[in-house]
């Protein structure tokens, strides 16, 4: 009998602390309930007290989601703790997540407090998420760089105070895997009471480690892993969750525990965070990446025809990539779109919303005749953004271009209700459109990336663009989907400017 390794997904909170990946409540939820059809145990869904926006995704989460725990985060702070408490009401099953620096530069610099006034407050954090709910988890922030036998103290106290789950963070991915599985066997072994408690970890990437220090600490006794959807997380992000999931199955030689995920649901979730928070999947992206399971030397080939263990040490898919086939065109009907969307883990709670998606069904497949899970992906994000209410909405545009001519672009957008039109030249379509779109805004930001992708194979694909823009210091990505590049390039700067508009009534504290 395999021990359990407990999956903690934290795309919704620290995955979110990307710069540019904010997400709104409505795409939060939809990642949350994809999360939970993996069968992910504990989902942090944000961290409630950093802003109202964060409090009622936290809220709509813990509302919507009855087979994962929800999670939300909180300083170690009255408030922050109440506020966790009041987000979580909802939920089935609830869980707080305190935390508080214990390395000597954290507690010096960032806190400005004795290691006594940190082991007093830890202490305090822990009992007062207790009042709340059994389920408190606890993490010494910075534990990668804390001195060890105060680490062993705090976290002594905050499993005697109440916490059943002790997270080691490697906050700023300092660490190396065969250190930090030391320090985890180290910790369980001389902690009297670490048996009252599971201990979990936290890795960030900034040495490209994150993962490799994860599965060094499994290896020596740690039981939940805290992870993110294609890794995403603070500046270099957090460990891959589909990284850790997959290595722990592949080599149970080795893994004396495994997860309870439905790992046929990975392509899926990495494609839907790729989509909402407008990051893509680099394409030698482990497991998830394009070209992950993808031969292109004839030796490789012929070995796979032969035999496909020869190159392949799992099967695509069990992590659901077999699952991208075509599978509707123009002659499909409403009941067999409904039905392959419900498949892919997306339901409309109002029946508008259905009828909204399948029109632009139905008019994507007249233009393209061959749709893949990925356009219907697509075609979802966009039918849930066009049903927000969004300050900015594109009209129609027109965009002209010649051999020997000055491009120009003539764009309708309705902002705040009212209709208004522009027009520009530039030194290409998109380039005008911008123009003309920045010209009825006058946002005066910065753009910092401009990616095209696209989302199936062939000249009739959708184009997927991304763009970054940085406006006044707060940096947001916008995603557009069309099969025209230009509409598409307009819709993800129209989504980016949206979301700066969004972002400026919910005010993100450093944490
Ligand atoms: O990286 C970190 O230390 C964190 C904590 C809040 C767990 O994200
Ligand atoms: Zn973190």
């Amino acid at each position: 009998m395999q021990e359990k390794l407990i999956i903690f997904d934290t795309t919704l909170r620290d995955g979110e602390q990307s710069p540019g990946a904010s997400m709104t409540r409505d795409e939060k939820l939809h990642i949350a309930k994809a999360l939970e059809k993996m069968r992910v145990d504990i989902i942090e869904a944000g961290f409630p007290i950093a802003s109202e926006g964060d409090f009622e995704s936290v809220k709509a989460v813990a509302q919507t989601v009855t087979d994962s725990t929800v999670c939300g985060l909180a300083r170690a702070l009255d408030k922050d703790i109440d506020r966790a408490a009041e987000a979580l009401k909802p939920a089935q099953s609830p869980r707080i997540h305190t935390f508080l620096a214990t390395s000597a530069i954290h507690m010096r610099e960032k806190l400005r407090m004795s290691p006594e006034q940190v082991l007093e407050h830890a202490i305090h954090a822990v009992k007062r998420a207790r009042r709340y709910t059994d389920n408190v988890e606890f993490s010494p922030e910075d534990a990668g760089r804390s001195d060890f036998d105060f680490l062993c103290r705090v976290i002594e106290a905050a499993i005697t105070a109440g916490a059943n789950t002790i997270n080691i963070p490697d906050t700023v991915g300092y660490n190396l895997p065969q250190f930090f599985g030391e320090l985890i066997k180290r910790l369980m072994n001389t902690i009297p009471n670490a048996d009252k408690a599971i201990f979990s970890v936290h890795c960030h990437n900034d040495l490209g480690l994150a993962v490799g220090n994860s599965l060094a600490a499994v290896l020596n006794g740690a039981r939940q892993v805290e992870c993110t959807i294609n890794g995403l997380g603070e500046r270099a992000g957090n460990a891959a969750l589909e990284e850790i999931v997959m290595a722990v199955r592949t080599r149970n030689d080795v893994f004396t525990c495994d997860t309870e995920l439905d790992t046929t649901q990975i392509v899926h979730c990495s494609r839907l965070v790729s989509t909402i928070t407008g990051f893509p999947v680099q394409p030698n992206k482990a497991i998830v990446g394009a070209n992950a399971f993808a031969h292109e030397s004839g030796i490789h080939q012929d070995g796979i025809l032969k035999s496909r263990e020869t190159y392949e040490i799992m099967r695509a898919e069990d992590v659901g990539w077999n699952a991208n086939r075509m599978v509707l065109g123009k002659h499909s009907g409403r009941n067999a779109f409904s039905t392959r969307l419900r498949e892919l883990g997306f339901s409309f709670s109002k029946e508008e919303d259905l009828n909204a998606a399948f029109l632009r069904f139905k008019a994507l497949a007249d233009k393209k005749h061959e749709v893949y899970d990925d356009d219907l992906q697509a075609l979802v994000s966009d039918t849930v953004k066009e049903g927000m209410d969004e300050s900015i909405k594109l009209i129609s545009l027109k965009a002209m271009i010649e051999t020997g001519e000055v491009p120009t672009a003539s764009v309708t957008l309705s902002i705040n209700g009212e209709e208004q039109q522009a027009q520009a030249e530039g030194s290409g379509p998109v380039d005008a459109a911008f123009k003309a779109i920045e010209s009825m805004v006058n946002s005066g930001c910065d753009l910092q990336l401009y990616s095209v992708n696209s989302i199936s194979n062939g000249t009739d694909s959708q184009g997927e663009v991304t763009v970054r823009i940085d406006q006044a210091g707060r940096i947001v990505n916008g995603l557009g989907i069309d099969t025209d590049i230009v509409i598409a390039s307009a819709k993800a700067y129209i989504s980016a400017l949206n979301k700066v508009i969004d972002y400026q009534e919910r005010a993100h504290p450093q944490i």
